[in-house]
């Protein structure tokens, strides 16, 4: 059965596309590179033995999304392209809102046109806005604090849209809490290009010797230590989480929205303590103000996932921080 990942050479797509693969489907990538690199497609070839069609586009192109559908007889399609910034959201909302809401209008447009009915969305956590407690269940109040977090609530809103005009749409909203780690095989990995905005990322340049130090952004929270706690979930178990979505509404046909997050929550001084001890590099820290748009604590509720996928993750923190350091010591430049 034939998947259509568009964003699928990035970060979260292509850790999905060898899960796909290793449960029996065809993946088929649709990707602009214009945040992903083509390089990307080799290393998928060396970890799955499979040449994986890839079409080189942007989503916005309607007609031509509807032509790929039809000539690679998509039976479903899971939608990871978009741009997902927090900070150059709010210094280029315009850019996100036309990426953003604009693709997902342009992708549903082409699927209806081709008779594809089937959606896997790739929504976030950032829908919550600043939660009143945690854990975060899904039926939160949704609130953005950002252009980016509005348009992933916008595009939930017109699925819901989509869901209540055509009753057949089958549609599976993940709902993504911090997403980290990389493939065991070192080969993908997460590669932000410029200075990383997340955590992980940077701390992993900084074990590598590419950063100095790290800006620790706040220790004043109303946390354990005083510094951010957040979901970090390991990308493989992202990845399968795909995959047991994708396989729920074709079997069942039932649309969802499900938390992707472990249910526990880790400061940024754990997260440091814990790659430290996977590296067994020093990872050396300055204390700076709060960023703003940060909230104190953002961690899952995942029993629903668990309930109606019959997923949970399983990879620990300190799988995370291993995995993560094989991909960043192996690929110093990431892909380039
Ligand atoms: C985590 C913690 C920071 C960097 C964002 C998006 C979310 C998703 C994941 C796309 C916070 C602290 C970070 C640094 C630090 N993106 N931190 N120094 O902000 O929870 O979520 O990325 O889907 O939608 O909102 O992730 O990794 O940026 O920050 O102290 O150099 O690490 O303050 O407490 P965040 P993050």
């Amino acid at each position: 059965m034939n998947i259509l990942l568009t964003g699928g050479a990035g970060y979260i797509g292509s850790h999905t596309c060898v899960a796909l693969i290793e449960a029996g489907f065809t993946p088929v990538i649709l990707d602009n590179f214009s945040n992903s690199q083509p390089a990307v497609l080799q290393r998928l070839a060396q970890i799955t033995g499979q040449v994986i069609a890839c079409e080189t586009g942007n989503v916005l192109d309607t007609p031509w999304v509807e032509d790929v559908l039809r000539r690679h007889g998509i039976a479903a399609v899971l939608h990871f392209a978009g741009d997902k910034a927090v900070g150059e959201s709010v210094a280029q909302p315009l850019k996100y809102y036309r990426n953003n809401i604009g693709g997902a209008v342009s992708l549903l447009e082409a699927m209806q046109a081709a008779g594809c009915r089937t959606l896997v969305f790739s929504s976030s956590a950032t829908v919550y806005g600043d939660p009143a407690s945690v854990p975060i269940t899904e039926d939160f109040p949704r609130r953005h604090t950002n252009p980016y977090g509005h348009t992933k609530l916008v595009i939930e809103d017109m699925l819901a849209a989509m869901q209540t005009t055509e009753p057949s749409w089958r549609l599976g909203v993940l709902r993504y809490f911090n997403p980290v780690g990389a493939h065991p095989s070192g080969l993908i990995g997460e590669d932000p290009s410029g200075i990383p905005n997340n955590l992980m990322p940077f701390v992993a340049q900084v074990a590598i010797g590419k950063r100095p130090f790290l800006n620790v952004y706040g220790n004043d929270y109303p946390t354990p230590d005083g510094t951010g706690v957040r979901d970090y979930i390991h990308v493989q178990d992202l990845a399968e989480g795909h995959v047991a979505a994708l396989q729920a509404l074709l079997d069942q046909g039932k649309s969802f929205t499900v938390n992707l997050g472990t249910g526990r929550g880790n400061s940024v001084l754990e997260v440091v303590k814990a790659f430290e001890q996977a590296s067994g590099r020093p990872i050396p820290c300055q204390m700076a103000p709060r960023r703003a748009g940060d909230v104190a604590q953002c961690y899952a509720d995942p029993a629903l996932a668990k309930t109606l996928l019959g997923w949970q993750a399983q990879h620990t923190l300190a799988d995370m921080c291993l995995d993560t350091w094989r991909w960043q010591s192996s690929n110093p430049d990431g892909y380039k």
